[in-house]
């Protein structure tokens, strides 16, 4: 925890097992995201397993289930939950849900996501599958802005991960996931610094 008023704080939004959420968290107390703290974890789910990984790093979680309320009336609990901790970049990692246009429009280039894909390739569920059905030999995972569209904003970085001829959906997510946690860490630090120098 940091006072600093130049510390940015990160918000991780997370709906399963949060291993990019875990490779963020580390990367921030490692020292390589600079001036930046994990400052609360959401779940959409309250069996998330990322839920227990945060808690045991020292880190806020929030359960915000849907509830049967509209996209727009949950979102609205979550900006507020967001807002109340002055939250000033949302990292999405692994959080299976799409954002209304009034949370899309409240944190409009500071809403971040990673793919497991190379965007434009390959959008939606699924991405590694949709890879391998493709025949692609060479696929990865990319780190994008927010917007309105389906994993379609602006491209922050990329990473390549080859495709070897008896990959699995598997094997090869497993390879994606390592270049993930790597690349995610590298996105954030590039934004930080952008945003900096405004
Ligand atoms: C990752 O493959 C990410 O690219 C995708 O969902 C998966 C989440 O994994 N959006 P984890 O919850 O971060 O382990």
């Amino acid at each position: 925890m940091s006072d600093s008023p130049s510390t940015k704080r990160i918000a991780i939004l997370i709906s399963g097992r949060g291993s990019n959420m875990v490779a963020l968290a580390d990367a921030v107390r490692g020292g390589s995201i600079l001036d930046a703290e994990v400052a609360l974890v959401v779940s959409d789910r309250p069996d998330a397993a990322g839920l227990e990984k945060a808690r045991q790093r020292g880190i806020e979680t929030l359960v915000i289930e849907r509830l049967g309320r509209t996209r727009e009336a949950h979102d609205r609990e979550i900006i507020a939950a967001l807002a109340a901790r002055k939250i000033d970049l949302v990292c999405l990692a692994g959080y299976m849900r799409i954002l209304s246009s009034e949370f899309i429009n409240t944190y409009r280039g500071r809403i971040l996501n990673i793919h497991p894909s190379l965007l434009p390739s390959f959008p939606g569920l699924d991405a590694q599958q949709q890879a391998l059905t493709h025949g692609a030999r060479i696929s990865g995972c990319t780190v994008h802005f927010v917007d309105e569209t389906l994993d379609g904003g602006p491209i922050i970085g990329q990473r390549e991960v080859p495709i070897c001829k008896d990959d699995t959906a598997e094997s090869l997510s497993a390879r994606i996931l390592t270049e993930e946690h790597k690349l995610y860490a590298e996105a954030v630090n590039i934004v930080l610094a952008n945003r900096n120098e405004n």
